[in-house]
């Protein structure tokens, strides 16, 4: 188990890069420690953030349909598992004997898998702490059994489309050919909807992107002055996407572990991207993927979908 204080080596990294750089720019994974994690379970609950109910919905209504559609009795694997609290809908359909969530934020995995384990007596629970970005073993116990991946959130959105291509590859090798995939993807949509869900009315959504100013701190020995940052959230329309910001609201300077740091007033941290996928668009990525759509579920305003594809053995073009 990693040690709770030690500051993670690959964090050190990217945190110093991007302020090195030129291009300011921190991977969203690092949102993620106990208290990213905490509040991004707050920004489910928002009335603003629309995705997590119009995919526990989904999820509620289709769960049934995607076992009758092969996903039935085969482990499930969940990438970015976060609180699990989805999850119980689709074990509840496709009753596997194994569940295998992945996550790289490890104590709040570890607290998720014990009350699901709880909920589930007769089911096997099996987490794994790590970066589904880098190939990942799979625990022995589900090695012969058929899968389902399973990857909600629309959590891909967060990757750009090379990356997100990387991973679906991954997931593909690491599932096996014959394997399916349930994966959320957030449809594209006005700005005047989509912006409010990443700046919202109480201000959670800027806790959140500001926890990783709090986190350098904390964990990189770092005295950045916190409160001369604003969270921004923009719709880049060019790229489909929802940028979160952290904007410099003055000339500041500040050290991360003993180097020396200055931002002028207006320049910016880009600290994630959320990228929104219209029908096309979604079954392209999939395909680059490896993965070739099977059915797709959306809800009636048409703003989430819900997506199975399956590994299909590779064809040579015609
Ligand atoms: N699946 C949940 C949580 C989505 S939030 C839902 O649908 O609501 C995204 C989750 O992915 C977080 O729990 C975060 O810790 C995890 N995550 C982000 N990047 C990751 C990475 N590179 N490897 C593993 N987990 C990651
Ligand atoms: C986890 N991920 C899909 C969320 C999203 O909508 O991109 C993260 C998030 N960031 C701000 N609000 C929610």
């Amino acid at each position: 188990m990693p040690d709770a204080d030690a500051a993670d080596p690959a964090f050190a990294a990217d945190v110093l890069a991007c302020f090195r750089g030129r291009r300011r720019a921190i991977p969203a994974r690092w949102l993620y420690d106990l208290a990213g994690s905490e509040l991004f379970e707050a920004i489910t609950n928002l009335p603003e953030y629309y995705p997590t109910r119009t995919e526990t919905a989904l999820l509620q209504r289709y769960s049934g349909e995607v076992a009758e559609h092969g996903g039935a009795g085969r482990a499930v694997v969940e990438f970015g598992s976060g609180s699990s609290v989805k999850t119980p809908h689709l074990l509840r359909a496709v009753k596997p004997s194994h569940y295998v969530p992945i996550d790289i934020s490890g104590d709040f995995l570890r607290e998720s898998a014990d009350a699901l384990a709880a909920d589930f007596p007769s089911l096997e629970v099996l987490p794994v702490e790590g970066d589904f970005m880098h190939p990942l073993a799979l625990p022995d116990a589900v090695a012969a059994l058929p899968k389902l991946g399973f990857f909600p959130g629309s959590t891909i959105g967060n990757m750009v489309a090379r990356t997100s291509v990387d991973l679906l590859r991954s997931m593909r090798n690491t599932l096996g050919e014959g394997a399916l995939l349930l994966i959320g993807m957030d449809r594209i949509k006005s700005p005047d909807i989509l912006v409010p869900a990443y700046d919202d009315a109480q201000g959670v959504t800027a806790q959140f992107n500001l926890n990783l100013l709090h986190r350098i701190n904390r964990e990189l020995e770092g005295d950045i002055p916190v409160d001369r940052f604003a969270h921004v959230a923009r719709w880049n329309d060019s790229y489909a996407r929802i940028e979160m910001h952290l904007e410099a609201q003055a000339d500041v300077a500040f050290q991360i572990a003993d180097e020396r740091f200055s931002m002028a007033k207006g320049e910016t941290i880009h600290t994630e991207n959320s990228h929104k996928y219209g029908p096309r668009d979604a079954r392209l990525l999939l395909r680059s993927g490896g993965w070739t759509m099977c059915h797709e579920w959306t809800d009636p305003d048409n703003w989430f979908a819900l997506i199975l594809a399956e590994a299909k053995p590779f064809q040579t073009a015609p």
